[in-house]
């Protein structure tokens, strides 16, 4: 048996609810702490989605609690974090999932719609991963934070320009969380979705390359929450300040178009 080292870890998922059409980052994330020994405080604004996910938790065997708060109002993650503790006696794990692109060209695109991108994609991840740092070293015992980035932040993000700019942004803000932070033993990580839709889980098992652009299959939610249990995991023990794309290969792809019918136009004799 591997010890993932997650039992009796206590674990804060910002954002753990599901919303049916959507990936699902949250409540798979939630479920897979919980099933490596983790008790889970499962924040999110609406309130019967905080208490279906800790509901399924506890169905399950493991040890999970609602919480209620608006993570983009920083008081209130402040106040969120400060419940969880109560609840769970410490924060070792800590996972936000929050994010959501909204499109448009950006010739046409408005002064609102940048400021919410960027409230709805980086600041709340400023404000948690501040929130549970000051937490994690007044508790002395290290530990861990992820976010949910995306492949666009490592790309251009055609039509949705803030919401690359916010993802980049999240993924320089675990470099520097990560590199103030390791003199705690505390790392700091992300996880680069690529297109998970709303949850790819009806793609059927061992077909691969059906589409022009994964070369393996596109994720599902159950990937991210794999990707995310990992990071969380002493299996990361010396990982820090990574963001780690999982997207079935699609931003590997070679910019030539080179395929197995063609191929043969670009072999030379040596
Ligand atoms: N779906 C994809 O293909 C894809 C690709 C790359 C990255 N992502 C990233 O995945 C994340 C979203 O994952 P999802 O679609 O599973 O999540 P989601 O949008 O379904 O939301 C998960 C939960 O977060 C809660 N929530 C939303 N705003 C909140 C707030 N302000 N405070 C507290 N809770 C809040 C919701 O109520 C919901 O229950 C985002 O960060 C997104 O950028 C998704």
């Amino acid at each position: 048996m591997i010890d993932l080292g997650l039992n009796g870890k206590r674990a804060v998922i910002s954002g753990a609810g599901y919303i049916p059409g959507r990936a699902g980052h949250g409540r798979q994330s939630a479920l897979r702490l919980a099933e490596a020994g983790a008790a889970v405080a499962c924040i999110d604004i609406d309130p019967e989605r905080g208490e279906a996910i800790a509901a399924e938790i506890t169905a399950a065997g493991g040890k999970a609690f609602p919480i209620v708060a608006d993570m983009t109002d920083r008081g209130q993650v402040d106040k969120a974090l400060d419940h969880a503790t109560d609840l769970l006696g410490g924060i070792d794990v800590c996972v936000d999932i929050i994010g959501r692109a909204l499109w448009e060209r950006s010739v046409d695109s408005t002064d609102d719609s940048w400021v919410w991108t960027i409230e709805n994609n980086l600041t709340h991840v400023y404000y948690l991963y501040r929130a549970a740092a000051q937490r994690m070293i007044e508790q002395g015992t290290g530990g861990s934070m992820v976010a949910i980035a995306s492949v666009d932040g490592t790309a251009a993000a055609r039509f949705h320009a803030a919401y690359g700019a916010a993802k980049a942004g999240v993924i320089s803000l675990t470099k520097t969380f990560a590199d103030e932070l390791g003199r705690h033993g505390i790392r700091v990580n992300a996880v680069a979705p690529g297109n998970v839709g709303s949850g790819n889980e009806d793609q059927p098992e061992g077909v691969y390359a059906v589409d022009a652009i994964n070369p393996l299959a596109a994720p599902r939610g159950r990937d991210i929450g794999n990707a995310v249990l990992f990071l969380s995991s002493d299996l990361a023990a010396r990982i820090t300040g990574h963001t780690l794309v999982v997207d079935g290969g699609a931003t590997i792809r070679s910019i030539w178009d080179i395929t197995d019918e063609n191929v043969s136009r670009f072999r030379r004799d040596h």
